[in-house]
């Protein structure tokens, strides 16, 4: 087992395989963390409990009889607010006299082979109930009867842990949730380096990096989604840990809606992070016997650098996360046709899409936004789910069949969760969008959003999507979401429960996922939010694959896929090939082969050339798909700080194949360029395949592989294929 309650010191050991976490039941009932890091055997930790600075400013506490024990100075398990702690509170209920005093003690706790799902939340899975062991740990408020349910789960093949929290209300009177979040941690010192994902649209995922300072530091969305802006994602390092040394604590929330990570250093030079839902605009009404459930964290930690730390999380999300068909077959090999005709289509051009496609060698034609209701500019029709027969003139039944006699198979665009003010359902029910009586409705995009906590609106819907997905021969969905929510409130909630909507909003989205992936297990479902609004681990859990950017700009990509991969896996982040200018083909697929690859251009305006070079990329793609998709990932040269050369290689696990890829961001002159390598076997021979040389692993890692005389020029590229002859 990965857990143990070790009876005589009262604590709790979880092993990963690359970490160890302690946390034990002190005097009093107090749950006290004692230890996150590298694997260590001890089980004598009392020490790490104590640390300096009490004073009459740090309240005492009369129920740990112990000289000198405050809540305030001792690195606790799961903070609470008001009961001597001024740090940052991971939990707190307002309760029915009115006031947010909470103070949770340790009752009871058990230890289970496997993993349980969390009801309604997206979250990791066991493949076999060895993989991982959990605990669960119940505490409680004794003065408002709040029953919180702390659960860890080791995944025993990473170094990862998952944690989540159950609230029951186990009184006889109602309480408001305030604040819930899904993990706190309590670190010693504060000698750490915070990274986070930041961006706005078509500029996701840029790398944040900057020492912690005493106070406050925060990651958060209010938007009702994860956000361009903000990845529920960070990762504290150590100073200067680089992508092959230092140690790494990841932290990820599984969860697509208003998310907050706050990082606080005291005084004393300690560190807490907490992370969950976004307390502001968050209030759940809990009557007696309900319970509720936070969203999933994830917790990696290694010793071996920021490239380690992205491995754990590819491999565990590629086996734990995704699920369902598409999660190790090869995907089909799309073309969209979004950038190449926007909403200016009608069946016959759609079917020499179709054709040219199938004559360059792709698989399957996805038909964007534009097929239904009355959809000739963004304007209308969202929400009229049937086909718009004056476009598509022989139905979407005779335009699949003519796509399916192309021997391609068909997808379809859909954006759920959305309403046009010009659109047949909103005439028939205006009180279905997201508004707050008495204000005005912000408007994006010239449309509103559609009330997902109410669950006739959804049944709706999905009645429709439903209709077209079970009548058709559809192997595809693309499920976009073009704005954020505003004046969240909902028509049919009381009044004291208005502070749900947002989780309500997101848990309908989830449910009508689930509905989708259930009833059409062989559909491959692809998120997408304007690009890359919501790449989070909660819409992973229901789409494999994630359409990572509208910007599809080569040079662009680089920043915006090299950020995304601190924790998403190549697999998940949907990358095409499109008719911009700014780089030639040849780079434009090597920065999309680092993805799930596709093209996004009108194949009736490509040139014979360009036909026949596309011809050759897909020959490639088929070629590196098991090294990209299965591999390891490896960075080399960052975007982030170097203005030359952007540089990154993927090796098979059992490193007998890799590939290297490499953009010349600008032109360089005359500069000996040696790159060295990382993640092959320093044993084995590996043959160039462009040269026919052949060096070992421990030369290419070391001395590294001589890249001088391969093509200059700004926006150029190429591979270098590895393979070992051993
Ligand atoms: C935003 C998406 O990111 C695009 O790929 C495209 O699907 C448009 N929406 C369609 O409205």
């Amino acid at each position: 087992m990965s857990i143990k309650f070790i009876e005589d010191s009262k604590i709790f050991k979880l092993d990963s395989k690359t970490s160890t976490y302690i946390f034990g039941v002190f005097e009093g009932n107090y749950l006290v963390h004692y230890y996150y890091g590298a694997p260590i055997p001890d089980t004598n930790v009392d020490e790490l409990r104590v640390r300096p600075g009490f004073a009459s400013f740090c309240p005492d506490s009369p129920s740990a009889r112990v000289f000198n024990f405050s809540p305030d100075v001792t690195p606790l398990e799961y903070s609470t607010f008001g009961a001597g702690d001024f740090r940052l509170s991971a939990f707190a209920v307002k309760n029915s006299e009115g006031n947010k005093v909470t103070d949770l003690r340790y009752v009871s706790h058990k230890i289970t082979k496997g993993k349980k799902a969390l009801p309604g939340l997206p979250a990791l899975y066991v493949n076999n109930e060895d993989e991982s062991d959990t605990l669960e740990v119940v505490t409680e408020d004794k003065v408002t009867g709040a029953k919180v349910t702390l659960i860890y789960t080791v995944f025993n093949n990473y170094g990862a842990i998952t944690r989540s929290v159950k609230v029951e209300n186990a009184s006889d009177k109602p309480f408001y949730i305030d604040t819930v979040h899904s993990l706190c941690v309590d670190m010693p010192g504060a000698d750490y380096e915070m990274m986070d994902l930041y961006g706005r649209w078509v500029k996701e995922r840029s790398l944040d990096r900057y020492p912690l300072h005493h106070g406050i530091q925060s990651i958060k969305s209010k938007r009702g989604s994860s956000s361009h802006n903000h990845n529920p994602f960070t990762a504290l390092v150590s100073k200067g840990a680089n992508e092959e040394y230092g140690e790494c604590y990841g932290f990820n929330l599984v969860y697509s809606s208003n998310f907050s990570i706050d990082v606080e250093v005291d005084g004393f030079r300690s560190t807490r992070l907490v992370m969950g839902i976004n307390p502001e605009g968050f209030s759940w009404y809990l009557a007696p016997g309900e319970e509720f459930y936070s969203p999933e964290a994830v917790m990696v930690y290694t010793n071996e650098g920021i490239g380690e730390m992205s491995r754990i999380f590819h491999r565990l999300y590629a086996n734990n996360l995704i699920r369902g068909k598409w999660k190790k077959a090869k995907r089909p090999l799309l073309i969209n046709n979004w950038e190449g005709t926007g909403m200016n289509f009608d069946h016959d051009k759609l079917v020499s899409f179709a054709k040219h496609a199938k004559d360059i060698g792709l698989e399957m034609l996805v038909m964007d936004d534009g097929w239904f209701g009355k959809r000739d500019h963004d304007n209308s029709s969202l929400g009229d789910w049937y086909v718009a027969e004056y476009k598509l003139q022989k139905g979407l039944s005779g335009l699949i069949k003519e796509v399916n006699d192309c021997d391609l198979k068909f997808g379809i665009w859909f954006e759920p969760e959305m309403i046009s003010p010009d659109s047949d359902i909103y005439r028939a029910h205006p009180d279905w969008c997201l508004h707050t009586k008495g204000r005005d409705k912000s408007i994006a995009r010239t449309q509103y959003v559609i009330d997902y906590s109410r669950k006739e609106v959804r049944d709706h819907i999905y009645s429709m999507m439903y209709d077209v997905l079970s009548n058709n021969n559809i192997d595809y969905v693309k499920w976009d979401f073009n704005r954020n929510l505003t004046e969240v409130s909902c028509a049919e909630l009381p009044p004291e429960k208005q502070g749900e909507v947002f989780h309500r909003f997101v848990l309908g989205t989830y449910e009508i996922m689930d509905r989708l992936t259930t009833d059409f297990p062989h559909i491959l479902l692809e998120n997408c939010s304007g690009g890359g609004g919501r790449f989070d681990p909660g819409m992973l859990y229901y789409s494999p694959q994630i359409w990572t950017s509208d910007n599809t700009d080569p040079i662009e990509r680089l920043t915006i896929q090299y950020g995304t991969s601190l924790c998403y896996p190549a697999s998940t982040m949907g990358a095409h090939v499109s008719a911009n200018r700014r780089t030639g083909y040849e780079t434009k697929m090597n920065v999309a082969l680092w993805g799930s690859f596709g093209y996004e251009l009108d194949p009736d305006k490509l040139t014979p050339e360009e036909k026949a070079e596309i011809k050759d990329q897909i020959a490639l793609y088929h070629k590196y798909y098991d090294v990209i998709h299965y591999g390891d990932l490896y960075r080399l040269i960052t975007p982030f700080e170097n203005e030359f050369h952007v540089a990154w290689e993927f090796v098979s696990e059992d490193k007998n194949e890799a590939l290297v890829t490499v953009v010349e961001i600008k032109r360089v002159y005359d500069e000996f360029f040696m790159l060295r390598l990382k993640g092959l076997d320093p044993e084995k021979y590996y043959e160039i395949e462009e040269t026919g040389d052949t060096f070992s692993g421990a030369y290419l890692m070391n001395a590294g592989l001589n890249l001088t005389h391969r093509p200059h020029g700004d926006g150029v590229s190429y591979r270098v294929h590895l393979i070992s002859k051993d």
